[in-house]
C-alpha cells in the first residue's frame, strides 16, 4: 500500500464516523504537516500518521485498548510498520520512545491542536488574530477544554525544542487554512 494521505483518509473514515473525531484528525494532520513542510520531511507519510493516530478511537475508546488494539487492524489494512509504530508512539501509557522527528511532532501536535481548535470555537472570528498569549492564558484555566492535558502541551513544545509561543503560533497558522472544515467561523462569516 502506498503511504498517502488519501489512503489514510480511506482507512480513517472506514472506522471513524464521528464528526468531532474526524475534525480532531484533520487538525492534528494540518499541524503535523505544517512541520513536515517546514523541515523538508515526507508530507504524505506525516499526514497519513497524523490522520491515523486515533483511527480506532470509536472502536476502542478506552486506554486499555486504544491505540494498541488498533495496530493489528492497521497491519491487516496493509500499513507499513513505520506508520504503525509512529501511531502507537502518541500514547503516553505505552511509553514508547519518541525517537524520530515524526513521533515528536505527532505528540507535540496532538493535544495542542485540540486546544487551539477549542480556542477558535469560542471566538466570533475563529482563529483570526488569535495570539499565543491568549492561548497561554486559556491554558491556565483548568475548566476550559478540560480534556486537554496541559503537561503534554508543555512537554510537546519542549520535545520540538521550541518556545511554547512559537509552537502555538505555528499550530494556529496551520489550522487557519482548514478553519471551515473544522467548523470554525472566519471574518468572512461576519
Ligand atoms: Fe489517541
Ligand atoms: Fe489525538
Amino acid at each position: 500500500m502506498d503511504v498517502t494521505r488519501e489512503h489514510a483518509w480511506e482507512t480513517l473514515t472506514r472506522y471513524t464516523k464521528s464528526e468531532s473525531l474526524l475534525r480532531h484528525a484533520l487538525a492534528v494532520e494540518a499541524a503535523t504537516r505544517f512541520y513536515a513542510r517546514k523541515g523538508g520531511e515526507d508530507e504524505q507519510l506525516w499526514s497519513a500518521v497524523a490522520l491515523l493516530h486515533d483511527f480506532d478511537y470509536e472502536l476502542h475508546p478506552t486506554l486499555d485498548k486504544h491505540p494498541q488494539d488498533g495496530a493489528p487492524i492497521l497491519r491487516e489494512e496493509g500499513w507499513p510498520e513505520e506508520v504503525i509504530e509512529a501511531v502507537l508512539s502518541h500514547a503516553e501509557h505505552l511509553g514508547m520512545p519518541r525517537d524520530t522527528p515524526l513521533k515528536r511532532t505527532l505528540f507535540a501536535c496532538d493535544e495542542l491542536s485540540g486546544f487551539v481548535h477549542a480556542c477558535g470555537l469560542v471566538r466570533p472570528i475563529g482563529l483570526e488574530g488569535l495570539e499565543p498569549k491568549s492561548v497561554r492564558k486559556k491554558l491556565k484555566q483548568p475548566s476550559f477544554a478540560a480534556g486537554v492535558h496541559r503537561e503534554e502541551v508543555f512537554q510537546g513544545a519542549e520535545l520540538l525544542g521550541l518556545d511554547l509561543d512559537e509552537h502555538i503560533a505555528n499550530v494556529v497558522a496551520a489550522l487557519q487554512p482548514i478553519a471551515a472544515e473544522l467548523g470554525l467561523r472566519t471574518a468572512a462569516d461576519l
